[in-house]
């Protein structure tokens, strides 16, 4: 494989100089944080499952029109991606209560949300991520009103697909977390959906058992962490080669 140059080291990725310019290679790493970077492990396989889990989602939505930074999987770990700027803002959509919603707003984990909600969280290691208002984003300048509109309308539209997605695979999209990116073209921009989807930023539950199948069985201690993304991987009917 040839040499990259390393262009940002993330929590569990990296991302390299791509092969043409305006691309970058994206490196799926086995590495685990949460609560802000508090906890940190392993979990042995997640990156190649994280890789091609993430590669099913984008590409299913990309065939519903929703744009992506998505080109195509390179290897086992790495994925050929549109380099786009980051907008700092993370996007998550909540279909059922359950972990800082929960605690917020002592609802129990569980219960059904009246309707989907979006919120929004600054993009900031030092901060904590900070959940913030729509008028915190484009009085600060994170985003435009239309940037933001493009953003919500997505989402949306995420939501929608990936829950009927996975409701066929017997899995409750409990919530995710997106993140967007500014892609120029001709002149022209988009708002395009970057980073991963994979259960390192969606809750999934077993629609029968209520089973955790994501990053809350690390984030919670309840072991079999890499055979809950297996698991997802398996229901997609996309286990990886090897
Ligand atoms: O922790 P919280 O309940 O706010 O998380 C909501 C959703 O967003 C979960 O699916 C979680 O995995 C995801 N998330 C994430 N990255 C963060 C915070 C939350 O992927 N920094």
């Amino acid at each position: 494989m040839t040499r990259r140059r390393r262009i940002y080291e993330g929590k569990a990725k990296v991302l390299f100089e791509g092969p043409e310019p305006g691309t970058l290679v994206q490196y799926f790493k086995d590495d685990a944080t949460a609560f802000n970077n508090q906890k940190k492990g392993i979990i042995t396989g997640k990156g190649v499952l994280n890789n091609r889990i993430s590669e099913y989602l984008m590409s299913r939505l990309s065939e519903i029109g929703v744009p992506t930074h998505f080109m195509r999987r390179l290897n086992m770990r790495e994925q050929l991606v549109r380099e786009v700027e980051i907008i700092p803002i993370e996007v998550v959509v909540r279909n059922v209560a359950a972990g800082s919603l929960s605690r917020r707003f002592g609802i129990p984990e569980g219960t059904p949300l009246p309707r989907s909600i979006i919120e929004y969280y600054y993009k900031s290691d030092e901060l904590g991520d900070p959940m913030v208002s729509e008028e915190h984003i484009t009085a600060f300048g994170w985003a435009g009103p239309q940037d933001l509109d493009d953003m919500v309308a997505l989402s949306l539209r995420v939501n929608d697909y990936l829950s009927g997605l996975f409701l066929g695979i017997g899995l409750k999209l409990v919530d995710f977390k997106l993140e967007f990116g500014r892609l120029w073209e001709n002149e022209e921009m988009r708002i395009v959906l970057a980073d991963e989807i994979s259960p390192d930023n969606c809750r999934l539950w077993d629609v029968k058992t209520n089973e955790k199948l994501d990053k809350d069985r690390f984030r919670q201690d309840l072991g079999r962490v890499e055979e809950a993304y297996q698991e997802v991987a398996r229901r997609l009917g996309i286990l990886p080669e090897g």
